[in-house]
C-alpha cells in the first residue's frame, strides 16, 4: 500500500443523537472488528426525538461534517430520528457538494428489509420516537419492499428520556413500557413483529420483553444494521478499501466526558474514555 492510498484511509463514522447509537457500534465492531470506528454521540443536545425537522437536519449535518473532517470516509447515522428527518437530504443535497465520494447510511432502509423474513402475518409493529412515528418513514419504507404489509407505529416519548437518565430498570420504566406495548399491540391482533425503530430501545429490552406476549417477536436493530454494512462493503469495495484497519474505536461527545464515559461504558460492555467536541 502507498502513501496516497494510507493517507486516503480512515475509520467508520457511528453518529446518534445520544448513547443508543453505541448499541448499534457494539454488533458493528462483533461482526466487522477490523476497521477503526469513530463514535460521536450529541449528547449535550439529545433527545432529537421531538425535534423539528429543520434541527434534526442541522445537528445532523454539522455531526457529518466534523466526522468528514476528522477522517470518516463512511458514517453510519445509528439513529433512527436523524435517518427519518436528515438522511435523504443530506445524502442528495449536502454530499454532492462535500464529497461525493464520501457516503452516509441510515439505520431504516436496512430494517425495513428484514421486515419480510420477521413477520408471517405481515402486521409489523415500530416503536419509535415521536419524530420517527410522525415521519412515517417505516410505514413507507416497509410497504415500499414488501407488499401487502401493514406497519402499526406508536411513538414513545418517555423511552429516550428514561435511558438517558439511567432510569431504564427501575419502575418509572415498567409503568411506560406497559402503557406503550398495550397501545402499540391494540392496533391489531396479528401484529407478530415488533421493530425497537430507536437504537435507545435495546436497553428496555427486558422491560420490553416483560409486557410484549410470548410469540410476538422483538426485533432490534444492532445485528441487522452490521449484517447490512458487511453486505454493502463487499459490494463496494472502492468504499472498503478507504477503511482503516487497526481495530480501533475512540469515542466522542458534545457533553462532559466525565458524564458520558460511565454510562457508554454500560452500553458497550467495556470502559470508554471519551473526548469532548463542539459542533457547530
Ligand atoms: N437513538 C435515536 C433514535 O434511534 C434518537 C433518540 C433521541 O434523541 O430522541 O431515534
Amino acid at each position: 500500500m502507498n502513501k496516497d492510498e494510507i493517507s486516503d484511509m480512515g475509520p467508520i463514522g457511528v453518529f446518534d443523537s445520544g448513547f443508543g447509537g453505541l448499541s448499534i457500534l457494539r454488533d458493528l465492531r462483533q461482526v466487522l472488528p477490523q476497521y477503526d470506528y469513530l463514535f460521536l454521540g450529541d449528547n449535550a443536545r439529545a433527545p432529537y426525538g421531538s425535534r423539528s425537522y429543520q434541527l434534526v437536519y442541522e445537528f445532523t449535518l454539522q455531526a457529518v461534517k466534523y466526522l468528514f473532517s476528522r477522517g470518516c470516509r463512511l458514517v453510519i447515522l445509528a439513529c433512527n430520528t436523524a435517518s427519518a428527518k436528515a438522511l435523504r437530504t443530506i445524502q442528495q443535497r449536502d454530499l454532492p457538494t462535500l464529497d461525493p465520494s464520501r457516503r452516509v447510511l441510515g439505520v431504516i432502509r436496512p430494517t425495513a428489509e428484514q421486515a419480510g423474513r420477521l413477520s408471517h402475518t405481515g402486521h409489523v409493529g415500530v416503536f419509535g420516537t415521536p419524530g420517527t412515528i410522525g415521519s412515517g418513514s417505516y410505514d413507507i419504507e416497509i410497504k415500499k419492499l414488501h407488499e401487502g404489509f401493514h406497519v402499526y407505529g406508536h411513538a414513545c416519548p418517555m423511552w429516550v428520556p428514561l435511558v438517558e437518565n439511567r432510569e431504564s430498570d427501575g419502575p418509572g420504566a415498567d409503568y411506560f413500557v406497559k402503557k406503550d406495548v398495550e397501545a402499540l399491540l391494540s392496533q391489531s391482533p396479528l401484529i407478530d413483529a415488533i421493530i425497537l425503530g430507536c437504537t435507545h430501545y435495546p436497553l428496555l429490552l427486558d422491560k420490553i420483553r416483560r409486557y410484549v406476549p410470548d410469540g410476538v417477536k422483538i426485533v432490534g436493530q444492532g445485528a441487522i444494521v452490521a449484517d447490512s454494512l458487511r453486505d454493502y462493503l463487499m459490494r463496494h469495495p472502492e468504499m472498503e478499501r478507504r477503511l482503516s484497519r487497526g481495530g480501533t474505536c475512540e469515542y466522542l461527545t458534545t457533553e462532559e466526558p466525565e458524564k458520558f464515559s460511565p454510562l457508554a461504558s454500560v452500553f458497550v460492555r467495556e470502559p470508554v474514555s471519551a473526548a469532548h467536541v463542539t459542533l457547530a
